[in-house]
């Protein structure tokens, strides 16, 4: 195993040392480089750079591995609930029984929010996105609770935000959705675990109690147990650096939430729904999209197809296609935008554009049509992302407080003018 790198510029060799993970991932540390030699790297999208060491999520692109602390991503999605990954990513362990009891109590003592906070989903326009609201209200959380705003909170404060962001994020999700239809707000119960609290808040009715189908409650476990985590992508890598500034968990949280909403990245579940619904009503022709996908002249992409690291498959693409043909089976469901996504997905997996180029469906493929059967509108979708997210953001943002790791602060190449004189502007051409 090679125990150093060697770099040679010009006549002058520089050693780096090599970093290597416990599922052997290779890494040449540079961050003398530039000491000892005057250069950086360049690497713009940090495509082929580690920003942090992690202990949390491990995955390998190439053979489509997804682990939480060590734990396949299908066992997880089999065996246990979301509120339990919330605990192993956070804390580091699957929860013994009196551990997740006592997590879920915790949590449900916190699910309630100021009740001066219901201002707030008033004064959004009826048809402003989720996104935006859920971004504003994570962050105007940390008004509410002016501890958290310390970057010295012991152990027990901390942890103490933490579960009241937890607790509140799935309230305030079913609030902004019950204010986007203009019904009153179901306020959370008890009696309730996380998820079924989370579902009684969006669908259920003031004017009675509704049944949750259990199907719903394992589908809805299975996706957000999914989205919990997904190591340096863009908004965690977000949330990283902006708590790297000693910033608050909230918003820390609310600038991943912020970085989560753009369609290259949480938002393409919404706009996968988007394209196929497009794709039906213009007479669900899938080989003249996917044309148009190859057409370097035309800006149109095949949402929910390609992935940054994944270039072999997306395991968790493969679970939620069986989640969502048990759900859609268990409703009764039959969707036209279901069928053109088969026909779309059969065609780019033997067109040679999608092959070369290693393009397989993503996460974010199928959840939408999941996420649509259980009665969401396209536009909620990146929020139910987001909601999946938070414990995996938050586990993120504690290790990096752990760590004491730096603020966050990469460097550049400039090529800009150099040295122009400034001329009045009456003078300037
Ligand atoms: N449709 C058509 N062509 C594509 C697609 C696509 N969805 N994705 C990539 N390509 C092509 C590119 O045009 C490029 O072609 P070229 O080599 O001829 O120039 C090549 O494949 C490589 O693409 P990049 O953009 O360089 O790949 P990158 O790794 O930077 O991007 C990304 C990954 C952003 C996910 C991209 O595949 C994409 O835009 N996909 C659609 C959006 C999407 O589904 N995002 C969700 C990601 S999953 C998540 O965030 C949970």
């Amino acid at each position: 195993m090679l125990e150093k790198a060697t770099l040679k510029l010009g006549e002058t060799t520089f050693d780096l040392p090599i970093v290597i993970g416990t599922e052997n991932e290779k890494a040449i540390d540079i961050s003398k480089l530039r000491d000892v030699s005057g250069y950086i790297t360049l690497d713009s999208g940090y495509k082929n750079t580690g920003a942090t060491k992690s202990a949390i999520t491990y995955l390998d692109g190439e053979l489509g591995i997804l682990k939480y602390r060590g734990y396949p991503i299908e066992q997880l999605a089999e065996k246990s609930t979301f509120l339990e990954v919330a605990f192993l990513l956070i804390y580091g362990d699957l929860p013994k029984k009196e551990e997740l009891d006592k997590f879920q109590a915790d949590i449900s003592r916190h699910t309630l929010i100021h009740e001066d906070m219901k201002k707030f989903f008033d004064g959004f326009p009826s048809k402003s996105h989720p996104m935006g609201q859920l971004s504003s209200l994570v962050v105007s959380l940390s008004s509410f609770y002016p501890e958290s705003l310390s970057a010295r909170q012991t152990d027990e404060e901390k942890n103490l935000t933490i579960i009241k962001l937890l607790a509140k994020m799935a309230t305030v999700v079913s609030w902004i959705y019950k204010k986007s239809i203009g019904h009153p707000i179901i306020y959370p119960q008890n009696k309730y675990d996380y998820v079924t609290n989370f579902l009684n808040m969006t669908f259920g009715q003031r004017t009675e109690e509704i049944e949750i189908d259990p199907v719903v409650v394992s589908a809805m476990n299975t996706l957000l147990i999914l989205h919990a985590d997904h190591e340096q992508n863009c908004s965690t890598s977000t949330v990283r650096m902006v708590g790297s500034s000693d910033c608050n968990l909230y918003a820390s949280i609310a600038a991943g939430i912020s970085a989560l909403w753009g369609p290259l990245h949480g938002g393409a579940n919404q706009a996968v729904i988007e394209m196929l619904e497009k794709i039906k009503d213009d007479g669900g022709d899938t080989e003249k999209w996917i044309k148009k996908a190859k057409d370097k002249d035309d800006d149109f992409r095949l949402m929910g197809f390609g992935h940054r690291v994944y270039k072999n498959f997306d395991p968790r693409a493969k679970i939620i296609k069986k989640a969502c043909d048990d759900v859609l089976n268990k409703l009764g469901i039959s969707d036209p935008v279901l069928d053109i996504a088969k026909k779309l997905e059969e065609a780019a997996l033997h067109d040679p554009y999608f092959v070369e180029r290693k393009l397989y469906p993503n996460v974010d493929f199928y959840s939408g049509i999941i996420y649509r059967a259980l009665g969401f509108p396209t536009d909620m979708f990146t929020v139910l992302f987001a909601l999946g997210r938070l414990p995996g953001w938050i586990a993120q943002w504690k290790e990096m407080r752990e760590n004491k790791e730096p603020i966050g602060r990469p460097r550049q190449i400039y090529i800009g003018e150099v040295n122009r004189d400034f001329s009045e502007i009456q003078n300037r051409k």
